[in-house]
């Protein structure tokens, strides 16, 4: 079992365990009709939907001087489980959610939980898709901020801007995401080289007087750029990767689940390499599409490898790099 197999079965809850045991006991009954197995068919379907979280409702949001909404709330609709991750990381993100459920057993010794992150790597590895997934595994929602209705070009206005966001994310219990914190200046980016360090020296001296335990998740696709000063003032770097191929093996097995397939996973992973998280997944829905309309009975090697091949020569072309 690959290590991040066995990392992925950590995150199922109890509740996603229970409903197992109901279905492999409905399994064995389902025939009787009226009976128990309607009845446990019924309360697994009820449990193992989640309450809503009514994010409509947390209003009023941080509006901009032009009054535009600085961020935007949802209710996270992925888990854990739908992430292939670095053993490491992983065990830090499961601390990470530890500590955020006992904020009062760490306060009653003055602890604190870990609630700044700064999620950093290659694009398509699952940064944003992490931040969704914490927020849905403690069960609140997740607050996006909307980075081009935060930066004004006035230095003082951005300024105003992050200081009611961050007054807003004191109001409730959420997961509040800074995504591709990168871009924080825009497309201003050739004018001045210094905006974004200024821009960002702006955020994290809020970030530093943000009095609220709830997670903050900043992500960013060019970790380098980001100077020392900035990790530092971090409680957690995470440094994302495109997937080993052992990554890559639970990843087909995870994009292709829903389908039929016979292949051989180490040519297929090994026609895979270097790319991302996301391009593995972007190869299994072109072979998926293929195999639907070629009324194919299953997903075969050639049609991941043919596939694999001429996206990766697509990539080429368009100037993409492969990691
Ligand atoms: N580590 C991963 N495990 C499983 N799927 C992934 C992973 N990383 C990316 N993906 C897939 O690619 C999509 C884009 O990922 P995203 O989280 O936006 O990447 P990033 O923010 O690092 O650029 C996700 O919605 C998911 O479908
Ligand atoms: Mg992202």
């Amino acid at each position: 079992m690959a290590a991040s197999d066995k990392a992925e079965t950590l995150w199922m809850d109890e509740e996603s365990s229970l409903t197992d045991a109901v279905h492999s006991a409905l399994h064995e009954n389902r025939h009787q009709p009226g009976g128990l197995a309607g009845r446990l068919e019924r309360a697994a379907a009820t449990r193992g939907r989640r309450r809503p979280l009514n994010v409509n409702n947390m209003t009023p949001l941080p509006l901009s001087d032009e009054d535009v909404p600085l961020v935007t709330v949802s209710e996270p609709q992925v888990s854990m489980d739908d992430l292939v991750l670095g053993a490491q990381t992983v065990t830090a993100l499961r601390e990470v959610l530890n500590e955020q459920r006992n904020v009062s057993r760490l306060a009653a010794y003055g602890l604190r939980p870990r609630r700044k992150l700064l999620l950093a790597g290659p694009s398509g590895t699952g940064k944003t898709r992490t931040a969704e997934a914490l927020a849905y595994a403690l069960g609140i929602p997740l607050v996006r901020v909307r980075l081009s209705a935060v930066v004004s070009s006035y230095l003082g206005q951005t300024a105003r801007h992050l200081e009611r966001i961050l007054e807003f994310c004191e109001s409730g219990r959420w997961v509040v995401s800074f995504d591709e914190i990168d871009m924080f200046a825009g497309e201003r980016e050739d004018s001045d080289h210094g905006e974004m360090r200024r821009v960002s020296t702006v955020l994290l001296q809020q970030l530093e007087e943000y009095a609220a335990d709830n997670l903050v998740i900043a992500t960013t696709n060019h970790g380098t750029s980001i100077d020392t000063a900035m990790w530092r003032r971090f409680d957690e770097v995470l440094a994302y990767r495109n997937p080993t191929q052992a990554q890559i093996s639970s990843l087909l097995e995870m994009k292709l689940r829903r389908f039929s397939y016979k292949i051989n996973r180490e040519l297929v992973s090994r026609s895979l390499s270097g790319m991302s998280h996301a391009e593995v997944e972007a190869v299994c829905l072109d072979a998926m599409r293929k195999s639907v309309l070629a009324g194919a009975k299953s997903i075969s090697t050639d049609d991941l490898v043919e596939s694999a091949a001429s996206r990766k020569k697509r990539y080429k072309e368009a100037g993409k790099s492969q990691g």
